[in-house]
């Protein structure tokens, strides 16, 4: 098969571990006799850099018209104090909005391999943690009307939360499907004690429910899902909630498996287009130095072979690839511990290839 993927490398360490991912592909296709095309399309500061906007009209042209979007990451000190309408995460949200990127798929593992990485104790960590979150990505208060105003002599800021009961069932079946592959229990995550957004949400959840009797399914309020995620995280199984409680909850979940570097994310449209990256951030600390982790990108590449593409062998080859690598002791930073091997992005990433 032929396949174009648009390449968003972005700040900080994503160019450097897009390449990682890339290399991965790129052994994927010569085993599978796949043709992959890429196009690179500038994102985040540095397109502010160089055009003046966090993505131009071009460049979103190209990711719309691609098969596949594999991205890095966004964003970083230097671009701290632009103008709010061209921060360089306003570019990804554009990107999530208009190619309709409404499913947001974060996977949380713990790979065996790494079982004590997890700052949470063994008793608690179990047989590993394997969860998966279903972010609602498109709507809520990242996309309400938002402003800022002088009342009684006071700066006065509104941020306003907003979902529409379609909205809710597209990401509702989403996660109910998802439940339905994997162990069948979804909880759904609200604050319907006190939002009237998470009372519909949760009318709109009890409804498909009985459309998906298969599915255990339970609410969780929100607050008392981030003291869960910690006291018991083996209970869950898929969750699904809205945008800005999934943001918040999927870089929680993320630290249960030790390092938010393994963790990948797809962010899927009704049809096959997708958006995959990880789940970190730009790490501008870190950029250049060859020490990030590509792992989270190079899973979130299997994501895309997987939801974009149907490869299924060939995300599973990867997916393989990694655990190989993390059999053999190699470890990144991150998640180095003595009598491991410690190896940089770039090393990791040919060994990554090679394993392939
Ligand atoms: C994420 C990130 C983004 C978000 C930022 C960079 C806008 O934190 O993908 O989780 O909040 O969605
Ligand atoms: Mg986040």
């Amino acid at each position: 098969m032929e396949k174009n993927i648009v390449l968003l490398k972005g700040d900080g360490i994503g160019p450097e571990i897009v390449d990682q991912a890339v290399k991965v592909l790129d052994a994927v296709a010569e085993k599978y006799g796949h043709k992959f095309n890429y196009t690179e399309v500038d994102i985040g500061g540095c397109s502010i850099d160089k055009y003046g906007v966090p993505i131009t009209d071009e460049g979103m042209e190209k990711c719309k018209n691609a098969d596949a979007v594999l991205l890095g990451a966004v964003g970083g000190p230097k671009w701290d104090n632009v103008d709010p309408s061209i921060r360089p995460e306003k570019a990804l949200l554009a990107v999530r909005r208009e190619l309709g990127l409404f499913a947001n798929l974060r996977p949380t593992r713990l790979f065996p391999q790494l079982a004590d990485s997890s700052p949470l104790k063994q008793s608690i960590v179990g047989n590993g943690i394997d969860l998966m979150i279903v972010r609602e990505l498109t709507g809520g208060i990242y996309f309400g009307k938002r402003y800022t105003e002088v009342v009684d002599g006071e700066k006065v800021a509104t941020d306003y939360m907003t979902y529409s009961e379609h909205e809710i069932e597209r990401i509702g079946r989403v996660a109910f499907e998802s439940a339905l592959k994997r162990n069948k229990k979804l909880a759904s995550v609200d604050k319907a004690n006190v939002l009237d957004s998470s009372r519909l949400w949760r009318a709109t959840m009890h409804r498909l429910a009985e459309e998906y009797p298969q599915v255990e399914y339970s609410d969780i309020l929100v607050d008392n899902t981030a003291m869960q995620l910690i006291k018991n995280p083996t209970q869950f199984d898929v969750l699904v909630t809205e945008n800005m409680f999934g943001d918040i909850l999927s870089d929680e979940a993320s630290m249960l498996t030790g390092s938010i570097g393994m963790m990948p994310s797809a962010s899927l449209s009704s049809g096959t287009l997708g958006m995959y990256e990880p789940i970190h951030g730009s790490a501008p600390d870190i950029a250049g130095m060859d020490i990030a982790n590509p792992i989270g990108t190079v899973m979130s590449a299997a994501m895309m072979l997987r939801y974009s593409f149907d490869m299924m062998d060939e995300a599973d080859a990867i997916e393989a690839a990694v655990n190989k690598a993390l059999d053999a002791g190699y470890r990144t930073p991150d998640i180095y511990k003595d009598g491991f091997k410690r190896v940089g992005c770039t090393e990791m990433g040919d060994i990554l290839a090679a394993n392939i």
